[in-house]
């Protein structure tokens, strides 16, 4: 019997990472931002139809039906219906877990 894959991961952040910009870890769905708040995830997943979505640098765009998001997730231009969700960031340091499995409420962020 197969577990499905844990949807936790370590994560370790480039210490160059400016701030703003996104980190994807490599064959994950979720964004990692460090700024001045702290460090913190937003899941990549469109929320329209699950396109993987690129951050831009006003936000996120989904290439497949055109939605736009802000740079915290929100819905700047549909057909997505809602924003895409912000995930669990537990950590300090460079060194971070996220959890995919667990939406915290936007703007959520851990002190790095
Ligand atoms: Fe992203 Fe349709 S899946 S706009």
């Amino acid at each position: 019997v197969l577990s499905s894959p844990s949807k936790k991961f370590r994560v370790t952040l480039p210490d160059s990472l400016p701030p703003g910009q996104a980190f994807v870890p490599p064959g994950r769905s979720v964004a990692v931002f460090k700024d001045d708040g702290g460090v913190y995830a937003i899941s990549t997943v469109c929320t329209h139809l699950g396109c993987i979505v690129k951050n831009t640098n006003e936000g996120f765009e989904c290439p497949c039906h055109g939605s736009r998001f802000a740079a915290d997730g929100s819905v700047t231009k549909g057909p997505a219906p809602t924003a895409l969700p912000w995930r669990k960031v537990t950590g300090s340091g460079s060194d971070f877990v996220v959890d995919e499995d667990v939406t915290v409420p936007a703007g959520t962020k851990v002190n790095a």
